[in-house]
């Protein structure tokens, strides 16, 4: 139902009395409000003495071919598309790397990111494996002769292209840190590598294919967008927009094939020379991506995990809580316009002496879609057969059903549709929750929903970051409080929509995010055509960070011409940041290889090339302090 736009100064001022509610408010109050306990809630004394880490001066907007940095830092590549994991084949700039050799190589696109100090449960800062997406491919880059011509050997390649790749990493005095290689966790997950199916859908009708009549076992993943990790050392990558690889040239899509946006042709054109993409002849074979799946860096012969009671839809992130009882809570959300939020409660509790025993945790629990009401409460609502009209009457045969069709599922619940959710993350002692919602378009066009509490603007090109504190400080609560902590945009913008109330530098569109370990919140943003259009006052994609308490963001990165800011994580000291720059140079149909840079190369003519940098302040100081 569409709802009437408040005016942004309207939304600031419910946005500021609402803060001033939950930092400074009774506690009585709130627990009216929500009608249950506030015990153990992290009240305005325990959020107000967290640390600003807020002390570097912000770097100027940037349309330049670089990354820049506030001054006192410094940024170095580490690993880029081609490099090798281990003592494997080098980079060939040409883009001559066959399949085979890609296999062990750096993937494209990197994205989410995780450093898990060594030894395992070490909390060391100066050695470590780090684990990171390849999201999806430039494919015009990955060969020497673009897509011109067309075969399985390229086919390959691309499938060997995507997926994750778990690097041992290390300081080597100074601020320098390198690859170790060769290195005996080195490993390369790809379109191709053995993955079990856990969970509710795990050997359902739905998941059974020609080359697994057992529905128990799936070759690879892609379109690994954000991620996630576990207590237990284990990472989460998020298979998100894996509709773009399959095909249905027959047409003939179900409703359900359609929700989850099964097309009718592919400009990846896998499904070519790869047939399970033809979802004409081997239609399940789209039901066994678009899960959240679980993989062990520590052990590379281990077999990753599709975990599927977690939902499937195009997942952004995967961030873990545990609750009061030790049960374990993971959010996540669907990056597509108008799809929801979830949420997932373990039935199990985390075992922190038994490692072992965890290894199924993600397998049995509850999953929940999020409903955004307008007075600033919510509610998780289950996803569970048999309730809430989840019912063969209305087409859910069974649980793995529900699951696989999640979209469809929160629709039936009533879930409130976003404005594309992407990175969800945690502040490390108060335990509030930030999503990022990074643009709607399409909000209020005819036809589609419009603007409501928490997606406040129609033709949304700027987005929002919403934030919300469960009942009770419970992360598996049923009810919760939210507010949005800002909403982005250009002040100097013409159409007061477009406008915003960042408190500090203009950005739009946030995407990825992470907390500090000193509670700073940092926000890296993906405009889709930076410095251009809409997005012309704001330059190249930045990194900023927030201070929570305050509200001030400033910028603190600036990245090269074209590029998306993701993927970032620290050292438990905070003292190294790890950062992503995805599709550096894309795009400009009318440059000579049809990029508008070529970081990190500074030949014009260089293929560019995503990839790592490491984050250093030169004193050895806090990045961002
Ligand atoms: Fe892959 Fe939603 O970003
Ligand atoms: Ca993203
Ligand atoms: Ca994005």
């Amino acid at each position: 139902m569409s709802m009437p736009q408040p005016a942004l100064d309207e939304l600031a001022e419910l946005r500021l009395s609402r803060r001033e509610f939950i930092t400074l408010g009774s506690m009585a109050g709130l627990s009216a409000l929500i009608g249950t306990s506030l015990t153990g809630c992290v009240t305005a004394a325990g959020t107000a003495s967290i640390k600003s880490g807020i002390g570097f001066r912000s770097v100027p907007l940037s349309s330049a071919d670089t990354v820049t940095v506030p001054q006192g830092y410094s940024s170095r590549l580490l690993y880029a598309w081609g490099d090798p994991i281990s003592d494997g084949p080098p980079y060939k700039p040409d883009a001559s790397n066959t399949a085979d050799e890609q296999a062990l190589q750096a993937g494209m696109h990197h994205d989410g990111m995780h450093f898990f100090p060594l030894p395992l449960g070490s909390n060391t800062s100066d050695h470590g494996l780090l684990v990171l997406n390849h999201e999806y491919l430039d494919q015009k880059l990955l060969f020497p002769d673009a897509m011109e011509t067309w075969t399985a050997e390229k086919v390959k390649k691309c499938l060997n292209g995507v997926g994750v790749s778990v690097i041992e990493v290390k300081k080597t005095g100074g601020n320098e840190w390198q690859v170790v290689r060769p290195s005996k966790y080195a490993r390369r997950i790809t379109a191709q590598t053995p993955m079990s199916i856990g969970g509710p859908a795990r050997g359902n009708v739905l998941m059974r294919t020609e080359a697994d009549p057992r529905g128990e076992e799936i070759l690879g993943t892609y379109s690994n967008c954000a991620n996630g990790f576990t207590p237990w050392g284990t990472y989460l990558t998020c298979e998100e927009n894996i509709h773009s690889q399959f095909a249905m040239p027959s047409g003939k899509q179900n409703k359900k094939q359609l929700r989850h946006i099964l097309r009718r042709t592919s400009g990846a054109r896998w499904f070519e020379f790869e047939e399970r993409f033809n979802a004409d002849k081997h239609p399940n074979e789209f039901h066994r991506f678009g899960w959240v799946v679980e993989i062990d860096p520590f052990d590379p012969a281990s077999k990753p995990v599709k975990r599927t009671a977690l939902g499937r839809c195009a997942h952004e992130s995967a961030y873990y809580t545990l609750a009061p009882d030790g049960r374990v809570v993971i959010y996540t959300g669907d990056d597509t316009a108008f799809e929801f939020i979830y949420k997932f409660v373990s039935r199990d509790k985390y075992n922190p002496n038994n490692r072992a025993a965890n290894r199924d945790l993600l397998d049995h629990g509850t999953l929940y879609a999020g409903k955004f009401n307008a007075d600033g409460t919510g509610v998780w609502i289950p996803l569970v057969h048999g309730q809430n009209g989840l019912t063969e009457a209305n087409d859910f045969a069974d649980q793995a059903d529900v699951v696989i069709h999640a979209k469809l599922a929160g629709t039936q619940v009533g879930a409130t549709p976003m404005d594309r959710p992407e990175w969800i993350v945690i502040h490390p002692t108060s335990g509030e929750v930030y999503a990022s919602l990074t643009n709607n378009s399409e909000r209020g066009m005819k036809g589609k929903p419009g603007a409501d509490a928490a997606n406040p603007r129609e033709r949304n090109r700027f987005g929002q970051i919403v934030r919300w504190r469960e009942a009770g400080g419970n992360a598996a609560a049923t009810t919760f409080l939210w507010d949005l902590f800002v909403i982005a945009g250009d002040p100097m913008h013409a159409e007061n929509e477009h406008r915003g109330n960042v408190k500090g530098d203009a950005f739009a569109c946030p995407d990825c995010m992470q907390f500090a370990p000193d509670g700073t919140l940092w926000i890296g943003t993906d405009t889709s055509s930076p410095g251009r259009g809409v997005y012309a006052n704001l330059g190249n994609n930045q990194l900023l960070a927030a201070d929570t308490v305050t509200g001030e963001i400033r910028r603190f990165l600036t990245g090269p011409r074209g590029c998306e800011i993701t993927g970032l994580s620290f050292t438990p000291d905070g003292k190294t940041a790890f950062l992503n720059i995805q599709h550096p140079g894309e795009f400009a149909e009318d440059s000579p290889n049809g990029r508008i840079g070529s970081w990190p190369s500074e030949d014009p003519a260089a293929r560019p090339r995503s990839g790592t940098i490491v984050i250093t302040k030169d004193d050895g100081g806090i990045i961002g302090s």
